[in-house]
């Protein structure tokens, strides 16, 4: 008999109807239910033994974690927690577990725990729901750009330019760190590495995806990115994964337009595709915010997050706008910024963001057209000549989810910027060539994949949103 999933058996099973399943153990009660797990939702299904014969050793061996097949019938559950369970006729070990070893217990443990248990932390039913809900939204941003018309491509994960300035890099180098190739002038000698020059993993896929657009109209990437900052945040990974889409003759209010509808069209897909998990994480999540200060506290409900986000329009705010409201705010004026706002053209830090966004405007917000000195080479400059095309996104309990911007189509601006910003223009050859050979207006950003994670299943910190994440001091697994 092919086993059957759990989540099919809860939803479509008939009663009196034989079934086989296969998943690790719950838990055991008196020596009779088995709460069965396999991972295809965050219900367990009950098994009962009900025979008298059975094995005495193989009954020591149904402990929390054993991997067990069963064969059995449906019948309907004597307990109210459940419409159906199994009668089990057949139990056979499919892998024993020591129950002194395993170290996860059928009881509430710290995230910071099982972060050292990142193997096994998908066993438990937050991890199980966090996973199943970053599943879902994966595939509906593939969904969203597929209906939209869009192309998915690929761009390098090892790259050759430098120039994007998004973070630091990780090299890629096979040269020996023990004895390494060294020039006249005593730097190492790239030219006898694997490449034959410098090399180092991506920051972002942008650029290359760029010379797409320009050929097949409307591309996204959605791929692993790597930056070697040194900051440890609850919003910040070694190694995460960024959706970028780039479009041909977009401007930055169609940029905006499309990274508003990306977002709400994901998250109502994954509101009704993963109630169960969501429910539980909500859950979890009310329960979390009662031990934060009340000040601190979400306002909201995870779900009611959500929806709040899918219903309601994002506020677009300029900079210049939101530097006044910042500059005038009640927090400014008492000096408990840890970065005061005083003169235009300073950069946002995330209290400035989480202010406007929790405290001000009291939803998700646009914010557009930056000082362009705080801003990448490539972004289109305004006729102020102060600012450019950019715009932010940021989300309650999580600042900003998408960085974007219209890019600069014109030449010499472009060369004129890049000047400026003392970058070697030689890297960017290919880049330039784009402006010189049927350029046009065109726009994109970037999606944090594991924040748009965090913000859906409620999570505090980054690490656990992604199954094994990367962080300074911490490459396990
Ligand atoms: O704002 P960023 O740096 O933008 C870019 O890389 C552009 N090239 C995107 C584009 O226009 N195609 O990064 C985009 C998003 C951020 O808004 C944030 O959500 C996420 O990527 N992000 C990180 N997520 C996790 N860990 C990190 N270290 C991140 N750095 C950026
Ligand atoms: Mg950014």
């Amino acid at each position: 008999m092919k086993a059957v999933k759990i989540k099919d058996i809860l939803q479509n099973g008939s009663i009196n109807t034989p079934c086989s399943i296969k998943g690790w153990v719950r838990t055991f009660r008196a020596n009779r239910f088995i709460a069965l797990n396999d991972g295809s939702t965050i219900d367990n299904l009950q098994c009962v033994i009900d025979f008298e014969n059975i094995d005495e050793s193989l009954l020591k061996q149904i402990t929390t974690s054993a991997a067990l097949h069963l064969e059995g019938s449906l019948v309907k559950s004597q307990g109210s927690e459940q419409k159906v369970e199994l009668q089990v006729e057949t139990i056979s070990l499919l892998g024993a577990s020591d129950p002194e070893q395993y170290p996860i217990q059928p009881k509430k443990h710290s995230l910071e725990f099982l972060r050292e248990k990142a193997h096994l932390r998908i066993r438990t039913a937050t991890f199980s729901s966090i996973m199943r809900v970053r599943s879902a939204l994966a595939f509906a941003v593939h969904e969203f750009f597929n209906e939209e018309g869009f192309f998915y491509i690929n761009t390098p994960i090892i790259t050759g330019s430098d120039a994007e300035g998004a973070g630091e890099m990780f090299h890629v180098s096979t040269l020996d760190p023990k004895n390494p190739p060294l020039t006249e002038s005593g730097d190492l000698d790239y030219k006898s590495d694997f490449f034959g020059k410098e090399t180092n993993l991506t920051v972002s896929g942008q650029l290359e995806a760029e010379a797409y657009a320009l050929g097949l109209g409307d591309v996204y990437t959605f791929g692993p990115t790597f930056r070697a900052e040194n900051s440890n945040t609850t919003r910040h990974l070694a190694e995460f994964w960024m959706i970028e889409p780039e479009m041909a003759f977009y401007d930055l209010n169609d940029n905006m337009n499309l990274a508003e509808k990306f977002i709400v069209s994901v998250l109502k897909k994954v509101l009704t595709r993963c109630e169960k998990d969501l429910l539980f994480l909500d859950e979890r999540f009310i329960n979390e915010e009662k031990n934060k200060p009340q000040l601190e506290r979400s306002p909201m409900g995870l779900i009611e997050k959500i929806k709040f986000v899918v219903e309601n329009n994002f506020k677009r705010v300029s900079y210049s706008e939101a530097f006044e409201i910042l500059r005038n705010s009640k927090p400014n004026k008492k000096k408990k910024f840890q970065f005061p706002i005083t003169e235009w053209g300073v950069d946002l830090q995330s209290e400035h963001e989480r202010f406007l966004v929790e405290k001000h405007f009291k939803c998700p917000v646009i914010l557009f057209d930056y000082p362009a000195s705080i801003k990448a080479f490539y972004m289109r400059r305004n006729d102020d000549e102060k600012t450019v095309r950019a715009m932010d996104i940021l989300f309650p309990g999580i600042g900003e989810i998408v960085g974007g911007s219209q890019r600069e189509e014109r030449l010499e601006v472009l060369e004129k910027r890049i000047k400026e910003m003392g970058i070697d223009e030689k890297e960017l050859w290919w880049y330039m060539d784009l402006r010189r050979f049927g350029s046009v207006p065109h726009s994109g950003f970037g999606l944090g994949f594991e924040r748009l994670v965090q913000f859906t299943t409620g999570m505090n910190n980054i690490r656990d949103v992604i199954p094994f994440p990367r962080t300074p001091q911490n490459a396990s697994f």
